[in-house]
This record gives structure tokens, sequence and C-alpha cells, in this order.
């Protein structure tokens, strides 16, 4: 069989071969490696035809500008860097913020998820950290103004932002020919999004890995499609091979933002545990919990997950409850308990078995629709009625 085609507009926009993006993942396991969407991940996708977006958001400023000079040095194809612009971070505390910002956290939180965690048998530590010398001011715009400013610096060719809106930086990225993206799961934000006029909606749903909301890809895209017509959009959540591909585009999206599939390729940077996790995960084993972020995050549940849910501890804040958190991934560390840490995955966990470089699977993906639009597909269909 000869090289399969499979092009829709996405690839004309975004200047690629195939329409298939690589979600920009950040970091699982408490930061132990870093984002797992970095260089050598989004360099493989991109040389084999996809678009490769590196997850910036576990970088600092700087660290982000290596990675993006990183992948430049491994490709000359298109790439994106993803970023989240929660507008809830910290609890947007207005004023200044104490030197220790932990005295943010409420007392009842840090007890009760102690318990749970001393009740799995991990003695509860305080990671030791030094007060920063100033009290420090929160950030206006959110936690990542330093990153975007390396973003528009850096001239990248596509940007996506994973929570909340890039509308403040619309104008300066559209100035540098910058495409913009922006993940939602619900229509009410999509129309958010496209009414500030950024280029592509993907529209995610709740089967996703990572932060994600409450509607199925099935019923969103659809809805999302016609809500924010003619802006294009891409599905996104539980597509991990090329049926997955051939489903959204029947639902009117132009192409896929998969996370997951990518998970168990070799080049995603993630401790092997995550990775082996994953593979042995059935469809019913991930879990939405608000308890590594204070966002809703599917996760390859665990023990610690199921007793936070079941004890219904309300989170803190983005940005807070992270700060909490480190204490958790202190702990767990030290106690060698990797497992209990956060572990993002969708539910698309349950059909990935083996480990292989990220090109074998997006090539897979890619011959698999080919062949189910151009052979499997046309067979159904005898005659179509006029419209
Ligand atoms: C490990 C992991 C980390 C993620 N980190 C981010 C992130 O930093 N920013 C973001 O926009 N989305 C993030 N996501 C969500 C993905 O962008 C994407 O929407 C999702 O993986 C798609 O669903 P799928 O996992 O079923 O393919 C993450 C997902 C996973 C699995």
């Amino acid at each position: 069989m000869g090289r399969p085609v499979l092009r829709t507009e996405l690839c004309d926009l975004l200047g690629i071969e195939y329409p298939v993006i690589l979600a920009g993942m950040g970091p699982v396991a408490g930061g132990l490696t870093g984002p797992v969407a970095t260089a050598p991940l989004v360099a493989a996708v991109s040389n084999a035809g996809g678009l490769g977006v590196i997850g910036g958001a576990g970088f600092s400023a700087e660290r982000l500008r290596e990675e993006i000079r990183r992948v430049r040095s491994l490709t000359d194809r298109p790439f994106g860097v993803d970023l989240l612009l929660p507008s809830n971070y910290m609890g947007a505390a207005a004023g200044e913020m104490p030197r220790d910002p932990r005295e943010l956290i409420p007392a009842g939180t840090r007890e009760a998820l102690k318990k749970i965690v001393e009740d799995l048998g991990v003695p509860w530590q305080e990671m030791p950290r030094e007060p920063a010398a100033e009290p420090r001011r929160p950030r206006t715009g959110g936690m990542s103004d330093e990153q975007m400013e390396v973003v528009i610096e850096e001239k990248v060719p596509v940007f996506a932002s994973g929570l909340g809106s890039p509308a403040p930086w619309l104008d300066r990225l559209k100035a540098n020919g910058t495409k913009v993206l922006s993940l939602v799961g619900n229509v009410k934000n999509a129309k958010r999004v496209a009414a500030a006029g950024v280029d592509i909606v993907v529209a995610q749903g709740t089967e996703a890995g990572g932060h994600t909301g409450r509607i199925a890809t099935m019923a969103l895209v659809p809805q999302v499609v016609d809500a924010v017509a003619p802006t294009p959009v891409v599905a996104a959540g539980g597509i991990a091979d090329g049926r997955g591909i051939v489903a959204a585009l029947a639902l009117g999206a132009i192409g896929v933002w998969c996370g997951t599939a990518f998970l168990v390729s070799e080049e995603a940077n993630q401790p092997d545990l995550q990775k082996q996790r994953i593979l042995a995960a059935t469809d019913e084993d991930t879990r939405v919990t608000r308890l590594y972020s204070g966002k809703t995050m599917r996760n390859i549940t665990n023990p610690l997950i199921e007793a936070w849910e079941a004890a219904g501890i309300p989170a803190l804040p983005m940005g807070l409850q992270g700060l909490l958190i480190q204490d958790l991934v202190y702990s767990c560390r030290k106690a060698g308990r990797e497992d209990l840490l956060m572990n993002a995955a969708g539910q698309v966990s349950g059909m990935l078995n083996r480990i292989r470089p990220a090109a074998d699977i997006l090539h897979d993906m890619v011959a698999q629709a080919a062949h189910i639009l151009a052979r499997d597909l046309p067979a159904r269909v005898t005659a179509v009625p006029e419209s």
C-alpha cells in the first residue's frame, strides 16, 4: 500500500501533513521529570507529519525558551507551545502575598489530607523551603505572564491555551503570524474564545486525560462546531486510533488533539512507572479528581484519590492546592510511594498495550483512518438522499 493521504483544512492552516496534533502535556508525578511533551516527543510528532506541541506549563520562562530552541534544532517543521492561563490562581488573592504562601492554606485542609496520607502508611513531611526575601505580589494576568512573553519573543508557529482564555495576548500573537488554539470543555467557553478571535477551538470531552470537563466528546464536538462556525474545531478526548479520527471528522471537526495515545510513546517524558500503569489500566481505571491541582483532572486512579474523594474535602484554588500537593509529593517520594502521585491519563488507557515510537503511533492512526474512510465506509452507502 502507498503512503496514506489524509488531508483536511487543518493541514493547510498549520502547514502540516496529517490532521493530528500532539496535546501539549505538562508534568505528571509531582514534576519528577518535568513536562511529558518535551522536545524529543514534540519533534518526533512534527517530523512524522503531525503537529508537536510543547507542554510548557511545567517550565519556567527561561527553561521554556531553551525547549523551544531545542525543538527548532530537531525539526524545521511547525510546532506549538501549550500553556495554562487559569483565571483563578492562588484564589486571585488581592494585595501582597505572605513571604511563605503556604500560610494561605487553611489548616483544616492540610490536616485532612495529612490524615488520609498517614492512613495509607505514608508519614507526612513538609518540604523544606526558604521563605521569599520580600513579600510577593500576585501577578495580575495569572501564573503565565513571563512564559507568554517568551512565546511571543520566540515567534512560535502555534500557541495553545489549555485553561482560560488567550484573549489578552491575541493581538501580539497574531502580529507574529502565530496560529492560536484554545481548549474548551463546553459550548459557553467555546463561544467566548471564538468571539475573542482564536483561529481554532479545541473541543475536549470528559474522556480526556488531564484537566477535563463534564461533557463527553461525542456530544460536545458537534455542539461546539455549530456554536462557533465558521471558526474551525479540532476534537480531543478519547481519540487514540484511526477510528477516533474518523469519528471526529464525522462530528464536524477538522482534526484531532491527542494526549493519552502518546503517553505510551518511547519519547514521552515521564517515569516508566506512569507508563506501565497506563498500559495496565482498563477502561474503568481512571477517575476525575481535584486532588492534584484544584481543578478537575482525570488520572489513573489510586488509593489516595479514592480516599480523598470519599472524604469529600473541598479542594483549594489552583496554585494553593498545588502548594499543598508539594508536601504530598515530598512525603510520597520519601516513602517510595510514587504510585500515589499524579498519573494523568484518559479513558482510552484501556486500549493501549505497548510502548512504541511516536511516529509509529501517528502513522498507524492515520493509515487506519484513511482505510476506514476510503474502503470501509463508502461501501455502507447505497444511495445518498437528496437534501
Ligand atoms: C499527562 C497529561 C498532561 C496534560 N497536561 C496538559 C497541559 O499541561 N495543558 C493542556 O492544555 N492540556 C493538558 N492535558 C490535556 C491534553 O491537552 C488533552 O486535551 C487530552 O490529553 C486529550 O484527551 P486524551 O488524553 O483522551 O487524548 C494533559 C493530558 C495528559 C494526559
